[in-house]
């Protein structure tokens, strides 16, 4: 044989042997849904360690590699897993993500992703939909809220600037409006697109740390007197660090007033248009002229995958054509079935594949019930620690991000982030369960998303336990 390895890499007994393995680990990891098994979540290892052990995994004669890749990362089928915004994926989603990798069409035209592109229009048309927008809207899918935010912040910008920016660069301070407390993925965006410290009109936040939109005309005539250009306005649904939304109607209202585009930034609470009981949470989203919904925070699918929709279609088909004066018209065609041409990403995943199989399965009541319980347990959560007089919360959660802390009297507020940071230490250490942290106005909180569908109460009561445990033993 010529190739001889070539050839193995394309037998199906390696196939075959590993994909045994990874289903027996699939189950055993989708079962830690079920309950607070013993497992650990978390089991931290220093960079070094996990390099060294990596380097000689390389070189070793055994073989574990599925194994250890289960043992050695963050394990969020657990329900003590409160850390991040990554959803705990739907098991079926896991069987796409196997399909994406096999079939392995780029999208970048059509002929190379048929299925994906024409399963990528059904998925889009019915979350513009659920959104509310009309027969007009469109969208695509791409890969993170990141870069759906910057895709975004490029169509308003080719919308509502009039000079050929794409062909002759920055001639003007361009700005745009977004509350202080919005994900950094904004401000990046704004850097990248040449706007600088300047152009990054940042509004302050209320005491709820959601936009205080009584500023808005205030800070836009500033920034006008500044000879800065606003072109768009950006709403968070929620921000990240505590979950708060701003108020979309008020800032609609004052985008369509100053002829700014108006940008939700959904990626995280986006998906409860599709509750019930938190869709008004979004009301005058439908006013919006892009949204970004992460598939991959709080829709269960897996990493990575993203929804940028527009109220009007159209503007998907321009955001980085190359004429200035491009602009579809009735004769011409709507090349919705060309990704490449819309999206950043030339080649791209098949991640239509997570979007459509769970609506398909089980329709949109699965993230109507996902949501609505999740936002249902922070409130639950909030209640337990304020009938705790050793816990302060931040701010009522309107979604199922909650930052607390501990506290104790008379302790200075220097005092008190140190030990709320080495709890934090400390119960990493122990692995049994994953919170992360974030500071608000200097203090430092303990944070949690509760995202896992299997979190209930009790291990929420037991995190609490831990925490005290670990405050008594940090200062006893
Ligand atoms: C409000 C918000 N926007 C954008 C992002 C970035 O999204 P991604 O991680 O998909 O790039 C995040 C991530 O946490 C977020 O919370």
């Amino acid at each position: 044989m010529k190739y001889p390895t070539l050839s193995q890499a394309f037998e199906t007994t390696d196939f075959l042997l590993n994909l045994e393995k990874v289903k027996a680990l699939a189950l055993t990891r989708i079962k830690d849904t079920e309950g607070p098994a013993d497992t650990l979540v978390y089991d931290y290892k220093s960079p070094e360690e996990e390099l060294a052990f990596w380097q000689d995994q390389l070189e070793s004669t055994t073989n574990s590699f599925f194994e250890s890749v289960f043992k050695r990362t963050t394990n969020v089928q657990h329900p003590n897993y409160v850390g991040h915004q990554v959803a705990t994926p739907a098991p079926l989603t896991a069987v796409t993500g196997l399909v994406n990798s096999l079939l392995n069409n780029g999208m970048a035209v059509y002929e190379m992703g048929m299925s994906p592109s024409a399963i990528e229009r059904v998925v889009t048309d019915k979350i513009c939909e659920a959104i509310g927008f009309d027969s007009q809207s469109g969208g695509f899918l791409t890969s993170g809220g990141t870069l759906a935010n910057l895709t975004a912040l490029l169509a308003a910008r080719k919308e509502k600037v009039s000079t050929d920016i794409w062909n002759n660069g920055l001639k003007q301070q361009l700005g745009i409006m977004v509350c202080e407390e919005a994900h950094y993925c904004i401000d990046r965006a704004a850097r990248i697109m040449g706007l600088g410290s300047k152009g990054i009109i940042k509004i302050p936040a209320q005491d709820n740390y959601a936009m205080d939109t009584t500023c808005l005309e205030y800070e836009l005539e500033k920034a006008r007197n500044a000879g800065i250009a606003v072109f768009a306005i950006v709403g968070s649904a929620p921000s990240t660090a505590t979950g708060a939304y701003d108020n979309l109607e008020a800032i609609g209202k004052f985008a369509a007033k100053n002829n700014l585009w108006f940008h939700v930034d959904g990626a995280h609470g986006g998906a409860a248009i599709y509750s019930d009981k938190y869709s008004y949470l979004l009301n005058g989203i439908a006013n919006a002229d892009s949204v970004v919904i992460d598939g991959h925070k709080m829709l269960l699918m897996p990493i990575i995958t993203t929804a940028l929709l527009f109220k009007n279609k159209w503007h998907t088909q321009r955001i980085f054509s190359q004429q200035a004066d491009y602009l579809l018209d009735d004769t011409q065609e709507d090349q919705w079935y060309q990704s490449g041409k819309k999206t950043f990403e030339c080649t791209k995943s098949m991640m239509s594949l997570h979007w459509f199989i769970l609506m398909k399965t089980y329709g949109n009541k699965l993230f109507n019930e996902y949501v609505t319980r999740q936002y249902d347990l922070a409130k639950e959560f909030e209640a337990l620690l304020r009938n705790d007089k050793d816990f302060e919360v931040a701010v009522s959660p309107q979604s199922n991000i909650l930052c607390f802390r501990i506290v104790k009297q008379n302790w200075s507020t220097e005092k008190l982030n140190q030990l709320n940071a080495d709890i934090r230490k400390a119960i990493l250490a122990n692995g049994r369960f994953y919170l992360v942290q974030t500071k608000l106005k200097g203090i430092h909180y303990l944070r949690t998303s509760l995202m896992n569908p299997f979190t209930e109460l009790s291990h929420l009561s037991e995190l609490v336990k831990q925490i005290k445990a670990a405050a008594l033993i940090i200062n006893p």
